[in-house]
């Protein structure tokens, strides 16, 4: 690839990323409920999970990264019990926005921190944080191992990078229906929900946006890696003992992997 292609590449990420970016910001007033609606409502226990199995100490530092409205911020904050700090950090302000009261609703103000970034260039010191975690987030992200390396380089030498994502169930029947619904009826419910919430005025409009959130959705599903993909993808981001957890039939996957040593990294 000559320099003159590179820019190429690299103008069409940043472009992605700014569409991305406005497509978050276009459906934030209806993102918790559309979550808990389209989920049955398991995407709380999928989190809470997720913060179960990271093995968090009390006085645990906790990044999450990508953290939208903060709700995998707030499982961290709840496990560690008012000890600790989560931070939380986003790049769609308006997402963090919408999370502020529901951390001032829970009294958390104190023990957890929002913080807008691009989880590609964290504002962070390597070694900051024992873990860095991620729900629904890292599929999002233009440049997949740049991101987890990213997440890699902030925690501390033996401390674990959770990543919580959308997975294809591996049940032929349950793959079936489950597909139906997520590529035909999900995008449909999604659509129509997330479009009546935009204000008539046209003042107040959010920002005009190419990608309809829930079509994109499935889409960007079935394009990211399967569990094992996405498990040799962490190791070729330098974490070692890729531990992988399925929830409800595989719709969804935890991913653990822990930091080496300083000595044994190699980048
Ligand atoms: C599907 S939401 C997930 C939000 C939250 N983690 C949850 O569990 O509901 C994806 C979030 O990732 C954020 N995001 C995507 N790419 C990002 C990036 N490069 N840096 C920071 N945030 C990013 C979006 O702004 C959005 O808030």
């Amino acid at each position: 690839m000559n320099t003159k292609d590179r820019v190429t590449q690299e103008e069409l990420l940043e472009k992605r990323a700014e569409s991305i970016k406005t497509m978050f910001g276009s459906i934030v007033k209806v993102y918790d409920l559309l979550n808990a609606l389209l989920s049955l409502n398991f995407d709380k226990s999928w989190r809470k999970f997720a913060a179960r199995v990271s093995g968090i100490k009390p006085d645990t530092k906790v990044l999450d990264v990508c953290t939208g409205t903060g709700d995998l911020a707030i499982s961290y904050s709840k496990l560690l019990n008012g000890k600790g700090l989560v931070v939380g950090s986003d790049y769609c302000h308006d997402m963090l926005r919408y999370g502020l009261p529901k951390i001032k609703k829970r009294h958390l103000e104190d023990k957890i921190k929002f913080i807008e970034a691009d989880t590609l260039h964290l504002p962070f010191n390597d070694d900051s944080f024992e873990v860095s975690t991620v729900a629904f987030g890292i599929r999002n992200v233009v440049d997949l191992e740049a991101g987890i390396k990213e997440m890699r380089r902030v925690v501390r030498p033996n401390g674990r990078v959770v990543i919580l994502e959308f997975s294809q169930p591996t049940n032929f029947l349950f793959r079936r229906i489950y597909f139906l619904y997520f590529t035909k009826i999900l995008p449909v419910i999604g659509k129509l929900i997330s479009r009546s919430s935009v204000p008539r005025e046209p003042r107040l409009s959010p920002p005009r946006c190419k990608f309809d959130a829930y079509t994109y959705l499935p889409h960007s599903v079935l394009a990211f890696p399967d569990k094992l993909g996405l498990k040799s993808k962490m190791e070729k981001c330098g974490l070692k003992d890729v531990k992988i957890f399925e929830r409800t039939f595989g719709i969804v996957t935890v991913h653990i992997g822990e930091k080496p040593p300083a000595s044994s990294i190699v980048s």
